[in-house]
């Protein structure tokens, strides 16, 4: 594989991981078969013309018409509070209405939602509509009658991978309450963070869930998430909590009286309790979501109902190509956006059914994802480059062994490099799948470009054109365009909205215009979309066919196995441990991971290092955030690089993590301390 160095995205003195990412060369095409482009949803060669510019908003009817509305929208595009974009103004809908009643009459029968226990020799438990419809009313019940809750609350939600978390999310939709799923993974003082944020009053949770073969205790960490938000001024006054075997308890931890409520148990009273979806505006909250931004406060991402399950609709539609009678597998993690909108709203609004996977993809052996293939007959594949690596290091002749056929894959969250790219469509994918790598994020509710997948050729290691609707542009650091095909690395903004795009951040919206439409804003207070870019954060190359390459973040954002973490959030966690003075975080490349957080701190005066502070200051990290966020390294330094005014040169750490040139550092105001750190990175 050749590789070549970006240029750099961004020229300010902080390190960005499009500057440091190593990229390859353009690669040649693989074409579609022709099964695949013969039973496809999206084959219209006009797609993309219907939804130029010229008919813009209006082309996007065609996604809300995907969805059964109780009353017609009157206005496609609000822009009088530009950048505040309002979809579907007038429009009533429910979003667990188009997930699950209206496919009764149909589908009732139907599996929905396939359960697979991490432990092999527990059965799999399939879901048909109908009984998700009675599981998702009874817990809607419960909510409304118990907890008290109503259209625009917020609750959040600390759930692992298991059948009742999109049963809660539905039910939560049901009655207009907004839900905020924080990733099992992370700690109970981020899910506080969290909890505060959106001020829930409401957490659920489950007692227990099986990671790496391993009981994990999540209720411990319900209880953290609580004392956390209480000395932060906020009460939860309920905690609802799953079992995970209902009838027993998966975690030691005591109930607290009063607060602690067994979901299973309480959901008694409720038994065949319906309660009608309440009609709800087009533009009211569905959800947030919480991600990593240039600040160490987590911004939760505000999702609309109609224009994000439109979204979220179409593109499964025609991206994921997914059609009711196919089984579909999106092995990313319901905590995530990924599993919002391509594991819960589309897949279900088709009407498909969609499997949820509680484990790691490699327990207890690598051709566990192909056994659960074969034993489903899934046929559309969805996951991560970082998954994609781990299978392929583990278990690369894996897959052939098991006789399960994909007529369609996807990649997602990172970039792949090409290699890996092809071990995917080879052996994963036997040479039958189309594949569509697709780039978007949190804020973007969909996919932003990826190849339409019966139309477009697919290029390892490209995401692909833009999404028809989708208008991307690439501006230098001044604002200029970058002109097609000029290979030249740029700032990818999209010059319109889509109804997928998130509403604002909750409770922030001055930081919503400030980080993603300032920047490029041609006119300060403008109602005219055309005057409002949206600034994704990445760095990207058009090339001359039209297809994007994804360069990685430009802002303080690290994107590691997929998840995306603050590098200010992992640095005010080490912050955390008294001794330390100054942090810093690096991007390092990974063989499986693409990208590990290094941490370099300066300890106070008088304080020694030691390999006991290492640990702990390793350890705050995960306390405060999450084993994912776990350093690979805790360099303790004497001293910083910095500029004359201070500031720490986090282009220059991350040269010495990576073993390369730091380039001048004649400038900085301790040039001697580069080749000090440089010999300790070597030790
Ligand atoms: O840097 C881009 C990268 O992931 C970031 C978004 O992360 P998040 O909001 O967590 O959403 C992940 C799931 C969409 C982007 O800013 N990214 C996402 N998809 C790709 C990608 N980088 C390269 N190629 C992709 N296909």
């Amino acid at each position: 594989m050749a590789t070549k160095k970006a240029s750099p995205a961004a020229s300010n003195d902080e390190v960005s991981e499009a500057e440091i990412a190593v990229h390859w060369q353009e690669e040649g095409y693989y074409q579609p078969s022709p099964k695949f482009i013969a039973q496809a949803n999206l084959t219209d060669t006009d797609m993309h013309k219907r939804f130029s510019l010229d008919n813009f908003p209006e082309c996007f009817k065609e996604y809300a018409d995907l969805l059964t509305w109780y009353k017609y929208w009157e206005k496609t595009l609000d822009t009088s509070n530009a950048p505040f974009w309002r979809w579907f103004v007038g429009g009533k809908i429910n979003a667990s209405y188009n997930c699950v009643d209206r496919h009764l009459e149909k589908h009732r029968n139907k599996t929905a939602i396939h359960f697979i226990s991490e432990l092999e020799n527990e059965p799999i438990q399939h879901i048909t509509y109908q009984e998700l419809y009675v599981r998702v009313n009874e817990v809607a019940a419960l909510l409304r009658n118990f907890c008290g809750l109503k259209a625009g609350d917020r609750v959040t939600l600390h759930m692992p991978m298991v059948a009742e978390l999109p049963i809660t999310m539905l039910a939560c939709a049901r009655i207009g309450v907004i839900h905020s799923q924080v990733f099992s993974g992370f700690s109970g003082k981020a899910c506080a963070d969290r909890i505060v944020d959106s001020a829930s009053d409401v957490l659920i949770t489950m007692d227990g869930y099986y990671r790496g073969g391993a009981m994990q205790d999540q209720k411990e960490k319900a209880d953290i998430a609580c004392e956390d938000a209480a000395a932060q001024g906020h009460k939860v006054k309920k905690v609802l909590i799953w079992q995970r075997y209902p009838g027993k308890n998966s975690s030691p931890r005591p109930m607290v009286k009063g607060r602690d409520f067994i979901m299973n148990e309480v959901l008694k009273d409720y038994r065949l309790t319906r309660i009608d979806p309440v009609e709800m505006p087009a533009e009211a909250p569905l959800f947030l979501m919480y991600t990593s931004g240039t600040t160490g406060k987590p911004k939760g991402c505000q999702h609309s109902t109609g224009g994000y399950l439109a979204y979220a609709a179409a593109t499964s539609k025609y991206f994921q190509d997914i059609h009711p009678e196919d089984v579909y597998w999106c092995m990313a993690d319901i905590g995530w956006i990924t599993g919002h909108s391509y594991i819960v709203y589309g897949p279900l609004a088709l009407g498909a059914s969609t499997v949820v996977y509680e484990g790691v993809p490699t327990y207890p052996d690598a051709g566990r994802p192909w056994r659960i293939a074969e034993e489903l007959g899934v046929n559309i594949f969805h996951t991560s480059p970082t998954a994609i690596r781990a299978l392929r290091r583990t278990g690369p002749d894996e897959p052939q062994k098991y006789n399960y056929h994909f007529k369609h894959m996807t990649t997602v969250g990172e970039p792949i490099e090409p290699e890996v790219w092809r071990w995917y469509h080879e052996v994963v994918g036997k040479r039958e799948a189309a594949i569509v790598d697709t780039w978007w994020q949190t804020e973007t509710g969909g996919f932003l470009c990826s190849t339409v997948p019966a139309l477009h050729p697919m290029k390892p290691g490209s995401a692909g054109p833009a999404l028809p609707g989708i208008h991307p542009v690439i501006y230098d650091e001044d604002g200029n365009e970058i002109p097609r095909g000029a290979g030249k690395a740029g700032n990818i903004c999209i010059r319109n909205p889509w109804p997928g795009i998130f509403q604002t951040i909750w409770g922030d919206p001055d930081r919503f215009v400030r980080q993603y439409y300032e920047r490029y804003n041609k006119k300060k207070g403008s109602t005219d979309w055309r005057d409002w870019p949206y600034f994704a954060g990445d760095g990207a190359v058009q090339s001359e066919d039209g297809y994007y390459r994804i360069l990685g973040r430009i802002d303080d954002v690290i994107n590691v196995a997929g998840h995306r973490l603050g590098t200010k959030e992992i640095e005010s966690a080490a912050l955390t441990v008294t001794e330390v003075a100054e942090a810093a975080v690096v991007p390092v490349a990974d063989e499986i991971k693409g990208r590990v957080p290094d941490l370099y701190v300066a300890l106070k005066p008088g304080v020694q290092a030691s390999r006991e502070l290492q640990e702990r200051i390793s350890q705050a990290v995960v306390t405060e955030i999450s084993p994912i966020a776990r350093p690979r390294k805790v360099w303790i330094v004497p001293d910083m690089p910095k500029t004359r005014s201070g500031k720490i040169m986090r282009r220059v750490l991350a040269a010495i993590s990576s073993n390369q040139d730091a380039g001048d550092v004649s400038t900085l105001a301790n040039p001697e301390i580069v080749d000090e750190l440089r010999k300790m990175a070597k030790m």
